[in-house]
């Protein structure tokens, strides 16, 4: 079966034969959550829809969406473990329920191809349902439902909240129990009685079914409007189809892998080496989905385009591990567009621009690394506690691949040496950065990177460029995007027209103005709805009614607020801090887009 197919027979078994609507999947940068870098499951997109609005395709829809989830961007390289992947999913939006979406998901997995189905052995089939706590009952019902078709009890595992619960852990918002949908890999026959823990048996689906809102103090009430949020994991589900143990082995890679291995001049890889190139594979993959993605990002220091940076700079080192040091990341990235422009025809609309920044990117990290890594063995007899940090400040040598390096010189041995390691790593960098440890623990965890000096500068610059060119222009002025170096900033708003010399003016004015005014920048947390009543600018939009961080520039008690965002920071504590501000360029950025580039305290 070719990937197209597989796409095809789910949306097809849904729309054709059960009456959803297919819809196209969304970005994956959530274009206005600002609390999320990318979109992680197939419902993120679609969580207004989830608490009630309604939705312009109606109750029942099906879909492909496109996901990144840099969570275990450490295990990636292992068989199941993929940054990107597709989501297959279908919703009831206040129409059906449990009995429905199981007999769907059942009849799916189990009839023939020529019926509409995949053509699973029942034989190989186990599910898993939740097992009740103080919050919400044992799901019985669900399990009364897969007995009714032949599942029998031995296949049947009750979970607890942190296997068979989905929804925000530990926030507000829609959630509730899931049933999820196992397939036995291994090469003996599967064992009777279910257990997801043994190898052998793959997680392929997931049906959620929202029902709770977790409120603020924690507790669960039922939703008016009862959901089916399902997630079918499209690499693994391809896989088993084509009877193979991993994604890496299927076409989605194929190409990919042999280009790796005639580059590296090798036919048969060491287990070493087939691990690199899984990682190589899996990082250009998502890192050409990223940037080729309409609300693209390139690689940079914050946000996704530091996660962009650090996949390209990881698939170069393992590279260079197997030898291959000339230009490659392009013709990887290459193959990866004509395999899925298909289907994601964005891939060939920005083939361009993903081979540029994917070029660039790898010769700049070069000449990091070369540099890196002379001074890594260089000082190996005498490495010091600040060694991770002092590689990274001076050349910006990313921790993660220092203790990599260290691992593979067997300088590291176990995982509590790595945690210190890291632990030391994140103490200079907080003294150095005056960090907060809860925020340099996200930034390791989520990616944000180089909260540097500047770049703190630059990003409050930001946010007093977008008031200032809506105060000029007009409030139809949005953020479109926003890159920022320790260089400058970069920001693309919308407007229809070229500015005039004389609005530029009048823009850089303003900011020199509340520069000169010496406001001060504060931070407040509330949920979505109340900054909105704020008046809060921002790329925002509710997920499960989080609470954001909302930027004021300006002191409320004295009426000086100029500026108010949806922004996770960090900011500068006064405007006074930037000294100066500056428009180096404006310029088209895309249709209805523009772009301008400007400098602070120069
Ligand atoms: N939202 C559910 C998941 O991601 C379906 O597994």
């Amino acid at each position: 079966m070719i990937a197209n197919e597989l796409r095809r027979l789910y949306i097809d078994f849904f729309a054709k034969q059960h009456n959803h609507k297919e819809i196209k999947g969304s970005s994956l940068i959530p274009e206005n959550d600002p609390t999320v870098l990318f979109t992680t499951a197939g419902m993120h997109p679609l969580v207004p829809f989830l608490i009630g609005e309604p939705h312009p395709s109606g109750k029942r829809i099906v879909d492909v969406q496109k996901c990144v989830r840099t969570d275990d961007i450490d295990e990636v390289g292992d068989d199941v473990h993929l940054t990107f992947f597709e989501m297959l999913g279908n919703w009831s939006l206040g129409d059906y329920f449990k009995e429905e979406a199981i007999k769907m998901s059942y009849e799916f997995l189990t009839k023939s191809n020529e019926d509409g189905g995949l053509g699973l052995a029942v034989k190989k089939l186990a599910v898993s349902c939740f097992i009740g706590d103080d919050d919400a009952p044992r799901d019985i019902e669900s399990a009364k439902i897969w007995k009714s078709f032949g599942i029998p009890d031995e296949r049947i595992a009750f979970l607890p909240k942190k296997d068979n619960w989905w929804g925000p852990a530990g926030k507000t918002g829609p959630c509730g129990p899931d049933t999820e949908m196992f397939y036995w890999t291994g090469d003996e026959e599967a064992p009777e009685k279910f257990d997801p823990k043994t190898k052998g048996w793959v997680e392929i689906w997931n049906d959620v079914f929202m029902q709770y809102n977790r409120k603020d103090d924690g507790t669960f009430e039922p939703l008016k409007q009862r959901n089916v949020d399902t997630g079918m994991g499209f690499e693994r589900v391809f896989s088993i189809l084509n009877g193979v143990k991993s994604p890496f082995e299927t076409d989605l890679f194929t190409d990919v892998i042999n280009e790796i291995r005639l580059l590296a001049g090798y036919a048969n890889p060491n287990p070493e080496q087939e691990k690199a190139e899984h990682i190589i594979a899996d990082h250009l993959r998502a890192a050409t989905f990223i940037i080729g993605d309409p609300c693209g990002a390139v690689p940079s220091n914050i946000d996704q385009g530091y996660i962009v940076r650090r996949l390209i700079r990881r698939a170069v080192r393992h590279a260079r591990r197997l030898g291959i040091e000339l230009e490659f990341t392009r013709k990887i990235a290459g193959i990866i567009i004509k395999n899925y422009s298909d289907f994601y025809t964005e891939l060939a609309d920005n083939q361009e621009k993903i081979f540029e920044e994917m070029s660039k990117e790898e010769a700049q990290f070069s000449k990091t690394l070369n540099k890196g890594l002379a001074v890594l063995h260089k000082n190996i007899s005498s490495i010091s506690d600040n060694f991770c940090f002092e590689l990274f400040a001076t050349y910006g040598f990313p921790p993660e691949m220092t203790i990599e390096e260290l691992e593979a010189l067997g300088l590291i041995r176990n995982a509590s040496q790595k945690k210190s390691i890291m632990e030391q790593f994140e103490i200079c960098f907080k003294k150095h950065q005056e960090l907060s440890r809860a925020g340099a623990e996200k930034k390791f965890a989520g990616g944000l990177a180089d909260h540097s000096v500047e770049v703190t500068k630059l990003h409050t610059a930001t946010h007093l460029l977008h008031q200032a060119l809506r105060n000029v222009l007009g409030n139809h002025v949005e953020q479109k995007g926003s890159n920022i170096t320790n260089e400058r900033l970069r920001f693309d708003f919308s407007h229809p027209e070229k500015m005039t010399d004389e609005q530029k003016i009048k823009v850089e004015k303003i900011v020199n103005d509340q520069i000169k005014a010496a406001l001060p920048v504060s931070f407040e947390e509330m949920t979505v709805a109340e900054a909105k009543k704020k008046g809060a600018i921002g790329l925002f939009e509710s997920k499960y009614g989080d609470k954001v961080k909302v930027y004021a520039i300006g002191d409320s008690s004295k009426d000086t607020v100029f500026s108010m965002e949806i922004c996770g920071g960090p900011h500068v504590k006064n405007t006074s801090e930037l000294k100066n501000f500056k428009i180096l360029k404006e310029e088209a950025c895309s249709s209805g887009i523009r772009r301008i580039k400007a400098v602070v305290g120069k």
